[in-house]
């Protein structure tokens, strides 16, 4: 009894041995935390006055898993299916006391266990395919045996935890802890002895495996999970708990389970899993650095990126006042917001109550004045440098002291805004990406004088909205759109060269991304771009000329596609055909057929190549920073890692090649091979070292 090591402690309430793992910051299944189990489970075991045993955590959470850094190391027994095995083989009832979040392995030795009890506050859930994985340690062959296939299935497909209510409901709690957990779990436990209540285990019931709606339930839950090899595999895991014996169902899983670590998809996710914590650390920010209490915000300008921020605000619980000079706007901007509301919930996702309080928070005003109260600012009025350094001479003026000032610009000098105030140490950028309320990434645009608690305010204010905060620096289109801006001009190309929109999307689609580019400008609408290139005395062939002909997208009913009232489904449209066609003979450009590898190339290789710029400039601090900007705000496919980590598996001499090869042919300097990407690939090294 007492210490068992670092990690792993075991210590006597009576008849009840309570084994608590203290691993911070999340309690991960670790070697070090799995030989602790092993032999305090043994020391329980062989003690004659133990009775019952309890197994919980200190800290924040349950375990959160299986220690994703282990992965890809060669493995160092005891394994999980150690622990579990010796939890399963005690001759005595074993408890698991949940809280915080049991995931993935932490979950699944809750499985293996004979009873589990949770706060009202735990959530369980296997969540293994988002790292292109499935349940290793049995959740497979367990959680069906629980709770029927299907539900299994869904919750190992999508991966997302369930409260410890509906836990409950189901089966997989036994009992909710009010109080101290571990008093809890021993209270429980004692009775379980004093019942003499049988130890059944999990893999021993068989009354739930039934497998009815299992085939549809498989069929609609993968449907939009095409090119992905972990959701595959957890169909066929789980479909093996209903046909095979438990044995032969945990020997395929631990067989999947193997091939999907060691393949080049959960390597991928891997990777953006801690290049997402990465980008929220700001490499010269002092330790010591506070982010700044933020108990109100105000949002001016009432147009979609407005509302959409707003509502950000009122999800999160921050009460926040919208402001727009113009009433009419206002009332129509919150209306949006009350219709958005009601949309999800009339689909499902939030109840009408919680509609109700979240509406609560949302204040509308026309009176810049509100902002007198707000702790952060944030300003999304039109993208025009005057209107908005107006609106920040203002703010500088009514807005309380310290309170923290963001601009939402997509493309405007962040450090000319913030001059446009007597602090702009308080100014840096939020870009939220449309729409706000949905949309994961927030480019936090870091100003020259921008200080390190307003960026660490950001960050903080940035999680808290549910966001993935990646700090960049101040250029044109900053990260994101910068990189989006070379994905355009190649679209231009290839259309006037002899690919349709039609096929050009196809091919973005078949690598991966929900859309392809044209698509997506018809979403944002083709006259944004068309009236920031009028200002910038720009000009694109294609686009301008569909803006000219009324063509601005999904709003008008046609941009690069064409699109039935009511429907957002791309159709090819004839007109647009006829008008690339003509554009190309206009410049005397012999059409040809394009292959789909060489779309895909054209797609991806100049915005590679202007990452590794945006990289040298230091506008982005490093190439993870730019994997999860694209990942979580363009829709880049997860299981591919990202542009930079995709560019380093194809390898930085092949990238520098064909980028050159291309320059050539379109004589465009931009698509020369970035110094870094020449540098790199003559060293043969690649972005990640
Ligand atoms: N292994 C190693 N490190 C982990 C980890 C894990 N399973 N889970 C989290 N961490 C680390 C994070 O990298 C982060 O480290 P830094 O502070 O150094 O950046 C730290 O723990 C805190 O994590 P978050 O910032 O994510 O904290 P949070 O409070 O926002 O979220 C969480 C906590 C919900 C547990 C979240 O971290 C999470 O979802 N973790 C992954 C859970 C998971 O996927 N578990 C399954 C693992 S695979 C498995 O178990 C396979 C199997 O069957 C054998």
């Amino acid at each position: 009894m007492g210490s068992i090591n670092a990690s792993v402690d075991l210590r006597r309430d009576g008849e009840v041995a309570v084994v608590t793992t203290d691993n911070p910051p999340v309690n991960a299944l670790k070697h070090e935390v799995r030989a602790g189990l092993v032999e305090a489970l043994r020391q329980a075991r062989e003690d004659g006055a133990v009775k019952a045993v309890v197994i919980g955590c200190a800290g924040r959470t349950f375990f959160a898993g299986a220690d994703i850094t282990e992965f890809g190391q060669p493995p160092r027994p005891p394994s999980l299916h150690d622990v579990i095995a010796a939890v399963e083989g005690m001759p005595k009832p074993v408890v698991a006391a949940l809280h915080g979040t049991a995931l993935g392995g932490g979950f699944e030795v809750a499985l293996a266990c004979h009873f589990r009890i949770a706060v009202p506050g735990a959530r369980v859930g296997l969540p293994e395919v988002k790292l292109g994985l499935l349940p290793g340690a049995g959740g497979t062959q367990r959680l069906p045996r629980l709770v029927g296939p299907e539900k299994a299935l869904r919750m190992i497909v999508t991966g997302e935890p369930i409260g410890a209510a509906e836990a409950q409901v189901l089966g997989v709690v036994d009992d909710i802890a009010e109080g101290d957990l571990t008093s809890a779990g021993v209270t429980f436990a004692r009775r379980v002895v004093a019942e003499g209540r049988p130890l059944s285990l999990v893999r021993e019931r068989d009354e739930k495996l039934s497998a009815e709606g299992f085939a549809d339930a498989a069929e609609t839950l993968t449907q939009r999970l095409r090119g992905q090899d972990a959701p595959a595999a957890c169909v066929e895991a789980v479909r093996n708990a209903i046909v095979l014996p438990f044995e032969e169902g945990l020997r395929r899983e631990s067989e999947l389970f193997r091939r999907l670590v060691a393949g080049d998809q959960s390597k991928a996710r891997r990777h953006v899993f801690f290049a997402e914590r990465e980008a929220a650390r700001i490499g010269d920010m002092p330790e010591t650095t506070k982010p700044r209490p933020i108990g109100r915000g105000a949002v001016i300008g009432a147009g979609t990126m407005g509302g959409g921020i707003a509502m950000c605000f009122a999800n999160a619980g921050i009460p926040v006042s919208v402001v727009d000079t113009r009433r009419d706007l206002l009332q129509r901007g919150l209306d949006r917001i009350a219709a958005n509301y009601r949309t999800t919930v009339s689909r499902g996702g939030l109840a009408a109550d919680e509609m109700e309080r979240r509406m609560a928070r949302i204040a509308g005003g026309t009176e810049l004045d509100a902002v007198a109260q707000a702790d952060v600012v944030v300003e999304a009025v039109f993208e025009e440098m005057d209107v908005k350094k107006q609106v920040f001479g203002e703010l500088d003026r009514l807005a309380k002291k310290d309170a923290l000032l963001a601009t939402n610009t997509s493309t405007l000098d962040v450090d000319e805004i913030a001059r446009a105030t007597g602090r702009p140490r308080d100014v840096l950028g939020m870009h939220f990406f449309s729409p706000a309320n949905v949309m994961r990434l927030l480019e936090i645009v870091r100003g020259q004088e921008t200080s390190f608690d307003a960026l660490a305010t950001a960050v903080a204010l940035g999680r808290r909205l549910g966001k993935v905060p990646v700090t960049v620096g101040v250029c044109y289109g900053f990260v994101g759109n910068r990189m989006l801006a070379r994905r355009s001009a190649e679209t231009e190309r290839l259309l006037l060269e002899g690919a349709l929109p039609q096929r050009i999307d196809a091919a973005v689609v078949a690598f991966g991304f929900p859309m392809g580019p044209c698509a997506m400008m018809d979403l944002a609408g083709l006259d944004v771009g068309w009236r920031i290139r009028q200002g910038r005395g720009e000009r694109a062939v294609i686009e301008d000329a569909l803006c000219e002909a009324g063509h601005y997208g999904q709003k008008t009913g046609k941009g690069y596609f064409r699109y039935d009232a009511g429907s957002r489904t791309p159709l090819p449209d004839p007109e647009v055909e006829k008008l690339i066609l003509e554009s190309s003979s206009r410049l005397g450009i012999n059409r040809r057929p394009i292959a789909e590898e060489e779309i895909v190339e054209r797609m991806i290789l100049p915005m590679i190549n202007e990452g590794a710029r945006l990289l040298e400039e230091g506008i982005a601090s490093r190439p993870g920073d730019i994997d999860v900007i694209w990942v979580y705000g363009y829709g880049w496919p997860v299981w591919r890692g990202g542009p930079m980590y995709y560019a380093d598996r194809l390898g930085l001499a092949r990238v520098r090649d064909k980028l050159t090869d291309y320059a050539g042919r379109s004589g465009d300097p931009a698509l020369r091979p970035a110094p870094l990407i020449a540098r790199l690939a003559a060293e043969g090294r690649g972005f990640g070292s």
